[in-house]
Parts: C-alpha cells; structure tokens; sequence
C-alpha cells in the first residue's frame, strides 16, 4: 500500500466530490462535516462516476440511477445498487489530502 497526495481542502470550494486518480487507481474524495473520504470513483450498479453526484446528508446519490452509499463506509443504501463502494484510507496534512491504495499493478 502507498500514500499518495491528491488533492487540496481548497479543492472542495468548487465542488462537493472530487474526481481523482491515485497509483493508477481512481478515486471519488468527499469532504464531510470536516473530514475527507475516499471510495472508489465509479457506482457498482452500471459504473458511473460518483463526482457527477449529490451530496445528501451523508450520502452520494449517484447521477445515473439515484443509487445511495453511506460516503464514510461505502456501504450500499438504496435504488438499484446493491454491492458497497471500495474505501481508502485518507489523511490531511496541512491542506493536503493523501490517500493510501495498492497500486494498480504492484
Ligand atoms: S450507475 Fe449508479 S445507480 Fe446505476
């Protein structure tokens, strides 16, 4: 597994999800009531990727279906999706944002 700096907090003032790619790997990073997630960048259900979507409460709606996951598990909550998110470990430095993943071919 290895760190890999991604983004910036400042990043999140444009947008709530972020779309990222780290080690070969891509993300969705999420900034919530302070802390930063990160789950795999594209829905279980038909592969769409999650920065398209809303933040409610919690949750990312997916843009296509209105799938639901629970941001800080990854869990599957509702609509059509059925099979949880892969999560990263994410830690902030400063203003910067690391996530740890096993790179894609390691
Ligand atoms: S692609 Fe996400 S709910 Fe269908």
């Amino acid at each position: 597994m290895t760190w890999y700096p991604v983004a910036d907090l400042a990043d999140f003032a444009e947008r709530p999800v972020l779309a990222r790619e780290a080690g070969g790997v891509a993300l969705a990073l999420y900034r919530l009531d302070g802390a930063v997630h990160a789950t795999q960048a594209l829905c279980t259900h038909a592969g769409v990727p999650l920065a398209g979507g809303e933040v409610v409460e919690g949750y990312i709606e997916c843009p296509a279906h209105y799938g639901l996951f629970e941001i800080a598990t990854g869990r599957a909550q509702g609509g059509p999706v059925c099979r949880d998110l892969a999560t990263y470990p994410v830690r902030v430095e400063g203003t910067v944002i690391w996530v740890e993943v096993a790179p894609r071919g390691a």
